[in-house]
């Protein structure tokens, strides 16, 4: 039987998305903030914090996949949805459930920058170290974890768990 074994309560969560959502709403006041969360993982975290944010903003979504079924990236990045908004000359924040290697976010943020953004930032969830690859600055991070296979809050194993409260560690 798979185990699962808790990571982040929902309440270490909650304070930390609220957190987060402060410093956004400081650091981009009267600026042109668009958010794009990247499905399927992010959905739960950008919707939580969207909510704490105190500014105007706009948000879209990008769906990109580098996995399988498995539990680590194949390296290939395959777009299944882009963006609808205009970006150009717009501020945009890349929300992400988590950054492992690093090459989905590095893929995304020169995308982004190529659509004549006038800025592209991250902000994820779970910024895991161990296995990174492609050098990313994550300027906005959840929690910091050195590895592990996470699960719950959006996250999933081969689509399951993503309905979990909490995130745990998955073991097999
Ligand atoms: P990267 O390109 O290796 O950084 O992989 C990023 C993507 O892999 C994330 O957006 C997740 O969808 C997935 N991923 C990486 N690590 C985990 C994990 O621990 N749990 C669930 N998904 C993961
Ligand atoms: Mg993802």
């Amino acid at each position: 039987m798979p185990e699962l074994i808790p990571i982040l309560s929902k309440t270490a969560i909650d304070a930390r998305v609220e957190e987060i959502a402060h410093r956004i709403s400081e650091d981009y006041r009267d600026r042109d903030l668009i958010l794009i969360g990247i499905l399927k993982g992010a959905f739960i975290f950008l919707s939580d914090l969207i909510r704490h944010l105190t500014i105007p903003v706009k948000v879209d979504f990008m769906s990109v996949s580098s996995y399988g079924n498995g539990m680590s990236s194949t390296g290939q990045i395959r777009l299944h949805k882009d963006v609808e908004l205009d970006l150009k000359n717009r501020d945009v924040l890349i929300v992400e459930d988590i950054v492992d290697t690093g090459v989905t976010l590095a893929y995304l943020v020169d995308y982004l920058k190529s659509s004549g953004a006038a800025s592209v930032r991250i902000c994820a969830l779970i910024d895991k170290r161990e296995r990174r690859q492609a050098a990313v600055a994550v300027d906005y991070a959840g929690h910091v974890v050195d590895k592990g296979f996470l699960v719950g809050y959006g996250l999933d194993y081969a689509e399951f768990y993503r309905n979990l409260p909490e995130i745990y560690h998955l073991k097999l």
